[in-house]
C-alpha cells in the first residue's frame, strides 16, 4: 500500500464533531474510568453517573472478582461482570475479549437483572474471545488459597488467576469454543494439567471431559444471542464518532505489572488494559479519569503501609460499610496513601480524578495522611517495585483538620466545610491530579461536580443529562 491509497481512519480526531445515538452532534470523547488504589474505589457509582453523557459502557479486564455498587433513589444493585452501564435504560454495553468469564455467574447474573426489570437482549455485547472461567479453575483457585497458608494472595476464589493462566498458556476455552466440535479435546487437555494440581493439593479427580462438555454446550447455547465481534463493533461505533465509557475492575495497585506482585489480581486494569482488552485502539482513548477513595482500603493479603488495626480503621470499615461486595470479608482499612495513589495518577495519565467517600471522614478531628514511606532512614516519595521494601516502610504521615460536619448529600463545592475543601485541595495537590468529582454518598444524587476544563471537554451537552441523572 502506498500512501496515496492509504484512508486514515478518525479514531480520536478531535476536530471532528461526533454524532452520537442520541442523534444529536457534538464531541464528547471516549474515556477510561480507573480505579487508583486496590479497588473498591466507587467506579461503578462514578460510571453509573457518567452514563448519560456517553454512548456505550465497556467492560475490559477482570471477571466476577469484580463488585461495582450502584444505589439510586431506592434502588441498589451490585454487578461483578456486567458494565455498570447496564442500568440505564437503552445503554449499550461491551464486555471485551480482555475479561474472564464464568458462565455460570454471567448467567445468574443476567437473571438477577431480568428480575429486577432491567433488559440486556440487543445491547449487552460479550466478547467471543473472552476466555470461559469453567468450574474446575475455581476449584483450583480456592485449592491453592488454602494450601497457601499465611502466605496466600487472598483471591476471591472465582478462578481468576487460573483463568488468565491458561489463556497465557494457550490452553483457555474462549467463550466461542464452547459451541466447537473441538471443545472436548480442548476440555480434556485442560482438565489433565488443572487435575494433576488439584491432586497434588489433595483435591479430588476431575474426571472425563464429557459431562463438562455438555454443561459448555447448554451453556453456549444460553450466551449466543450475547456473543459477538465485540472489536468490529466498537471500531464501527467510533467510525461512527460514538463515545465510549471504559469500566475498569479492580485497581491500579492491583495491576499484575504495576500492582504489589504477587498481591495482585491476573489482569492489567490500569488504563493501557482498556486499549488491550477491548481492540480499541490507544489513540482512540481521549482520557482517562481516576476513581480514588478519601482513605485507603485493601481486601486480602499484600503489603499495606500504614494498615490501622485500631478503633480508627474500625470507624472506618464500620462508616464506609467496608465489606467485600463479592466475598464479604472485612475490607482492611488505612488513611489516604498519597505515595501509592501519585504512582497510580502517573501509571494511568489520570490528571483527573473523583474523589469518594469522604462523608466516611465527616467525624474525625484530625486526618493524617501519608506524603511518604520512611525506610532505612530515608523518606522515600516514590512507590517502591518490591514488596519486601514495602513491608518494611513506615508511613510519614502529615496531619489535616477535621471538619467533624455532615457532608452527605452537598452539591456545591463552595457549601463543603472549609476543612473539608482544604483536606481535599491538599490531597490534589499531593497526588498531581485535579479533583473534579466529589462524592459524599453511595447514591448517584450524591455527587459534587466542580467546574473543570477537562471534565467539561469529555462530558460535553451531557452535563446537563448527567445533573439531571443526578436528581439536581
Ligand atoms: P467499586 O468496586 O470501585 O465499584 O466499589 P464498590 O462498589 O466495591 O465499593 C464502594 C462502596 O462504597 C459501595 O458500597 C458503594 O455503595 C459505596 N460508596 C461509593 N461512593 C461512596 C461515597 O461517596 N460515600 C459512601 N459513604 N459510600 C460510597
Ligand atoms: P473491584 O472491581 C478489591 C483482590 C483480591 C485479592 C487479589 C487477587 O470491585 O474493585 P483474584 O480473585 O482477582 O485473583 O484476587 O485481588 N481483588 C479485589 N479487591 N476489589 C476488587 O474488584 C478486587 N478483585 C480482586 O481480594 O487480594
Ligand atoms: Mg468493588
Amino acid at each position: 500500500m502506498d500512501w496515496k491509497s492509504f484512508k486514515p481512519l478518525n479514531f480520536g480526531n478531535a476536530s471532528i464533531p461526533r454524532a452520537n445515538f442520541r442523534g444529536t452532534v457534538e464531541r464528547v470523547p471516549s474515556i477510561v474510568v480507573v480505579g487508583l488504589q486496590w479497588g473498591d474505589e466507587g467506579k461503578g457509582k462514578i460510571v453509573d453517573l457518567l452514563c448519560p453523557a456517553f454512548d456505550a459502557v465497556v467492560r475490559y479486564q477482570g471477571g466476577n472478582n469484580a463488585g461495582h455498587t450502584v444505589k439510586f433513589a431506592d434502588r441498589h444493585f451490585a454487578l461483578r461482570l456486567v458494565p455498570s452501564g447496564i442500568l440505564h435504560a437503552g445503554m449499550p454495553c461491551v464486555m471485551g475479549n480482555g475479561l474472564v468469564v464464568s458462565p455460570e455467574a454471567f448467567l445468574g447474573e443476567l437473571g438477577e437483572l431480568h428480575a429486577a426489570g432491567i433488559e440486556t437482549r440487543g445491547r449487552l455485547h460479550l466478547s467471543n474471545r473472552a476466555h470461559a472461567v469453567l468450574p474446575h479453575l475455581a476449584a483450583l483457585d480456592r485449592a491453592r488459597e488454602e494450601a497457601a497458608g499465611t502466605g496466600k494472595v487472598g483471591t476471591t476464589g472465582r478462578g481468576i488467576g487460573p483463568a488468565y493462566e491458561l489463556k497465557a498458556a494457550r490452553c483457555g476455552v474462549r467463550l466461542s469454543e464452547l459451541s466447537s466440535p473441538q471443545l472436548e479435546e480442548r476440555l480434556r487437555a485442560q482438565l489433565v494439567r488443572v487435575e494433576a494440581e488439584l491432586l497434588a493439593l489433595g483435591g479430588e479427580p476431575l474426571g472425563e471431559p464429557g459431562p463438562l462438555a455438555d454443561r459448555c454446550r447448554e451453556w453456549a447455547a444460553e450466551l449466543a444471542p450475547y456473543l459477538a465481534d465485540t472489536e468490529h463493533l466498537l471500531h464501527r461505533w467510533l467510525e461512527e464518532g460514538k463515545s465510549l465509557l471504559f469500566e475498569g475492575a479492580q485497581g491500579s495497585l492491583l495491576d499484575v505489572d504495576h500492582g504489589t506482585y504477587p498481591f495482585v489480581t491476573s489482569s492489567n486494569p490500569t488504563a493501557g488494559g482498556a486499549s488491550t482488552g477491548t481492540g480499541v485502539p490507544p489513540t482512540a482513548l481521549d482520557g482517562v479519569l481516576g476513581i480514588v477513595k478519601a482513605y485507603t482500603t485493601r481486601v486480602g493479603g499484600g503489603p499495606f503501609p500504614g494498615e490501622l488495626e485500631d478503633e480508627h480503621g474500625e470507624h472506618l470499615r464500620r462508616r464506609g460499610n467496608e465489606f467485600g461486595t463479592v466475598t464479604g470479608r472485612p475490607r482492611r482499612c488505612g488513611w489516604f496513601d498519597a505515595v501509592a495513589a501519585r504512582y497510580a495518577v502517573r501509571l494511568n495519565g489520570a490528571r483527573v480524578v473523583a474523589l469518594t467517600k469522604l462523608d466516611v471522614l465527616d467525624e474525625f478531628d484530625e486526618i493524617p495522611v501519608c506524603t511518604g514511606y520512611r525506610h532505612r532512614g530515608r523518606v522515600l516519595r516514590e512507590f517502591p517495585s518490591g514488596v519486601e521494601t514495602l513491608d518494611g516502610v513506615e508511613p510519614v504521615y502529615e496531619l489535616r483538620k477535621g471538619w467533624r460536619q455532615q457532608t452527605a448529600g452537598t452539591l456545591e463545592y463552595d457549601q463543603l466545610p472549609a476543612a473539608a475543601r482544604d483536606y481535599v485541595a491538599f490531597l490534589g495537590a499531593q497526588i498531581g491530579a485535579e479533583v473534579a468529582v466529589i462524592s459524599t454518598g453511595p447514591r448517584r444524587e450524591e455527587t459534587l461536580l466542580r467546574e473543570s476544563a477537562t471534565l467539561a471537554g469529555w462530558l460535553g451537552g451531557g452535563i446537563e443529562r448527567i445533573l439531571a441523572g443526578r436528581g439536581a
